[in-house]
């Protein structure tokens, strides 16, 4: 055939398909999600095959392998007793509870990685939701956000580099930046949870934490699935109140949220693949109808060819573990 345009050129080879490949996936562009609890025991957990809840020591163990292959931070999210829940959430600011004793010890053996902290109330507060709960049953903005503040100051103080809202309040990033500039934290990032949609794919991560609401669903505060320019709406917000990076959660079923961000922002932007996804692509292999590696790697490179920078996984060491390999 007469065909000047022949695309196929171009992948004929390993060598030419690797010197026109547009996406790359490197152990730095993982964030890894470190589940924590009391204790000395280190629990799998039912509801996400391959994940465990830690105790500190197996989290420094934990950390420290993925940090060796080349991840540069991890984000912790805590399993707190049932008897230290409480509706102000007051156990989310205090400065000898399980998150700030588990930033003190990763800062301390792991100099340099990096820790981020989830900012939310949903493992402190009786009611399960990222909110104080009025009598009512509404979730209340304004006294959320001064609470959310005690509890940036306390991981600040623990020593976390970045403090990550994860509540979807409003106006929580402008109050954490002047909470943490007054208190000279200057240096503290914020990774905002940007736009985070109302998702059943948080299933399995509620289980492994006992953090599902108790009574009604988060749609009052975490998006609608539907809507992607209100996603543009949180992102102008979240920057002009100082956000230091933007997030878009979840990260598969959200690409195009992604890439409208990307457009839209030169903030950098973390997506992330959440507990559903992680666990559809296990159970997807478990049942040995898809190939696990391969369909992880390809979910990865999608998310950052979307426009991600950086992406919170569950399959964080296992991926930086097989692209050092
Ligand atoms: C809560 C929080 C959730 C996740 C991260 N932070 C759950 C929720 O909003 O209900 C979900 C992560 C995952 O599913 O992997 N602040």
């Amino acid at each position: 055939m007469p065909l000047p345009i022949r695309p196929r050129r171009n992948r004929q080879s390993p060598a030419i398909r690797a010197l026109v490949c547009e996406t790359r996936l490197s152990p730095e562009n993982f964030i890894y999600p470190l589940f924590i609890q009391e204790g000395t025991e280190n629990t799998p957990i039912e509801s996400m095959p391959g994940c465990t809840r830690w105790s500190l020591d197996g989290l420094l163990k934990e950390a420290g392998e993925a940090h060796a292959l080349g991840v540069p931070a991890v984000v912790l999210f805590p399993r707190i007793p049932d008897d230290l829940k409480t509706p102000m959430a007051e156990e989310s600011a205090n400065d000898e509870g399980l998150v700030p004793r588990a930033i003190r010890a990763l800062k301390q053996a792991l100099p340099t990685l990096t820790v981020i902290t989830d900012v939310a109330l949903d493992p402190y507060n009786s009611d399960g939701h990222d909110g104080i709960v009025a009598p009512d049953g509404r979730i209340l903005n304004d006294e959320t956000v001064e609470v959310l503040v005690e509890q940036a100051l306390c991981h600040a103080r623990a020593g976390a580099d970045i403090v990550a809202p994860s509540d979807m309040m409003d106006g929580r990033v402008e109050a954490l930046r002047d909470g943490l500039d007054a208190h000279g934290f200057t240096e503290v990032a914020i990774l905002a949870y940007t736009a985070k949609y109302a998702s059943a794919y948080y299933g399995p991560f509620r289980g492994a934490l006992d953090s599902a609401p108790k009574s009604g669903d988060k749609k009052t505060y975490q998006m609608d699935p539907a809507n992607v320019r209100e996603a543009l709406r949180e992102c102008a917000e979240d920057e002009a109140e100082g956000a230091d990076m933007l997030m878009v959660k979840p990260a598969g079923p959200y690409l195009d949220v992604i890439a409208a961000l990307r457009a839209n922002t030169t903030l950098p932007i973390a997506a992330y693949q959440v507990s559903g996804e992680y666990l559809m692509i296990k159970a997807g292999a478990a049942g040995g109808w898809i190939d696990e590696t391969k369909v992880m790697m390809e979910s990865l490179i999608g998310i950052r060819r979307a426009g991600a920078d950086m992406i919170l996984t569950y399959f964080a060491k296992t991926a930086a573990a097989l692209l050092r390999a």
